[in-house]
């Protein structure tokens, strides 16, 4: 037997030796858990102590960790060895993040410190342009709107960074449009005055159909506007790695920023994708979040795997995903600036694991990545957190909760903080059906019986609490890390490649056949269900 197959086996027999135990009891049995079962580092506290583990869980998923090369995986992405072998690429958006003056990093055969410094020199130094007005549109008025255009993890980066730090933004408005569906550009331009828009373009491929086809749209409005067209070029500008397509569209070099081969598009915001966020919050708070990124990349490449913040989150992961067939993990952040954070998490961490290969091309013969999907507390208490709590399903839930807000509007915060403790409360302890009946002492005995089984709690159901001091740039950058992290010790347990996405192509290519047909007179040549979909559309599109 194989070490790896033997950590394995040795797992499963724990599982089996341990599956009756109930957190309420080794809560009561320990008064010591939360003290061995917590990490802090520089304002954030993590706590996993109410998992459903013992002392000796953790060691045999370290061992796990270990079988499975976790430390040589991250030798290798620290020093640009090929971790996305499908696409042959290394894997370095922790590059992104390095200090000025940090060692040598080297991908094909060059030191990459000094270009990634280079680039977001330039970006930081645009953006400063652009806040301070030095940069203005082609009537000389300051540009007072960044339209930033992309989809997947070209905006949904951005997108939960700008959103979260919505207590250190300047005065210009950054706008997003992501979705092919016209109804967004539509929106967005309504509300614009072409002479002072910036419009931002990025596509690591420049090829993304929804991207380009949003960016013709934008290109369109401002030449409609009757604008010059020898000054477009202070009205775009676009972040790729594809330099040339940028420029084919019309964008001048000096505005393109460049995004480094071996950064995958959801990893990318550290690169000239943040873009947006260095207009919308400056250079020294997007420094920040760098910085905080950073801290967590020392503490995941540094720290014993015990005491090790990501490597825990992934470990646990593995825990209910392949030993508890939990059927899904939810992130609830308890705060509104960062509700968009369960989207961002669900783009890295299901198009990283979504594999049924190895990354060798063979099949896996264990369950790989998970349903991950979340809402912003308090609203989610109100929707699928009785799923949680009184379901079937088993679904461990990470809870964010931010300790101070520069907002101090009554007791609000207050509340907010309270009910993401009790909800992990709940779902640990749960309520059995004494309880109830306690109760309901008041009423008659038989209604009692009838309503307490309507009021236990099966309880036993773990979550992860992360307090944050503060929501800071630095903080933001620590967890949006730690998170990149958990999910690439996942992908390396699960020995396939998280940095690829082959499964997002198949549809896009029958997109390109499907697209003429909806206007075509021909019979089209699917199967039944989807010929007959595209003969309603044809049939009920109005004419123009
Ligand atoms: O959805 C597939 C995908 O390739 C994502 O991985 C990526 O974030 C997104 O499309 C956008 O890609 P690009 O930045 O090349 O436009």
């Amino acid at each position: 037997m194989t070490r790896l197959s033997a950590a394995w086996q040795a797992l499963e027999e724990h599982y089996h030796s341990t599956a009756h135990l109930h957190l309420r009891d080794q809560f009561a049995a320990d008064s010591q858990r939360f003290d061995k079962m917590h990490e802090t580092l520089h304002g954030l506290l993590f706590d996993y102590s109410k998992n459903r583990i013992t002392d000796d869980t953790l060691p045999l998923l370290c061992e796990l960790a270990e079988a499975a090369g976790l430390p040589e995986k991250m030798a290798a992405m620290q020093h640009g060895g090929i971790l996305n072998p499908s696409e042959k690429r290394a894997v370095l958006h922790t590059a992104l993040r390095l200090p000025e003056h940090a060692a040598a990093v080297q991908a094909d055969g060059e030191n990459i410190v000094p270009k990634v410094h280079q680039e977001l020199t330039r970006a930081l130094r645009f953006a400063e342009d652009i806040i301070n007005g030095s940069h203005t549109g082609c009537t000389g008025k300051p540009i007072t709107d960044f339209v930033h255009i992309g989809i997947g993890g070209s905006y949904l980066g951005p997108l939960v960074c700008i959103q979260s730090l919505t207590p250190w933004r300047n005065h210009l408005r950054v706008h997003f449009v992501s979705n092919a569906d016209d109804a967004g550009i539509a929106q967005t331009l309504a509300r614009l005055n072409p002479e002072t828009t910036l419009f931002c373009i990025a596509s690591k491929s420049f090829g993304t159909p929804e991207t380009l086809l949003n960016a013709r749209a934008a290109r369109a409005w401002y030449q409609q506007a009757g604008l010059p067209e020898q000054e477009i070029h202070r009205h775009f500008c676009a972040i790729s790695s594809n330099v040339d397509a940028a420029q084919n569209f019309g964008i001048t070099p000096e505005h393109i920023f460049a995004m480094f081969d071996w950064v995958g598009g959801r990893y990318s915001v550290w690169s000239a994708i943040g873009l947006p966020v260095m207009v919308a919050v400056g250079a020294q708070n997007f420094r920040e979040l760098l910085r905080g990124a950073h801290a967590m990349d020392e503490h995941f490449f540094h720290t014993d795997f015990r005491r090790n913040i990501p490597v825990l989150m992934g470990l646990l992961h593995i825990w209910y995903n392949n030993f508890h067939h939990a059927d899904g993990h939810t992130v609830v952040p308890y705060s509104h600036n960062m509700r968009r954070f369960p989207a961002w998490l669900n783009q890295l961490d299901m198009e990283s694991c979504g594999k049924s290969r190895t990354e060798y091309g063979a099949e896996v013969t264990r369950k790989t990545g998970g349903i991950v999907f979340g809402e912003e507390g308090v609203d989610c208490q109100h929707a699928y957190f009785q799923l949680l709590h009184q379901g079937t399903r088993l679904i461990p839930c990470d809870f964010i909760v931010p300790v101070n807000t520069p907002y101090r509007i009554g007791s609000q915060h207050c509340f907010t903080v309270a009910n993401a403790l009790a909800q992990a409360e709940a779902l640990m302890k749960g309520k059995t059906l004494d309880e109830a009946r306690a109760e309901l002492a008041h009423l008659p005995e038989t209604e009692r019986e009838a309503l307490a089984p309507h009021k236990t709690f099966p309880g036993n159901r773990p979550s992860n609490s992360f307090l944050l001091d503060e929501l800071t740039p630095f903080t933001l950058g620590m967890l949006m890390a730690a998170y990149e992290h958990k999910i690439f010790v996942q992908g390396t347990i699960w020995g396939i490649n998280p940095f690829d996405q082959w499964g997002v192509e198949y549809g896009k290519i029958l997109a390109k056949t499907i697209e003429p047909e909806l206007s075509a007179d021909t019979p089209p040549q699917h199967d039944s269900s989807t010929n007959g979909l595209i003969a309603y559309y044809r049939a009920h599109l109005k004419k123009q």
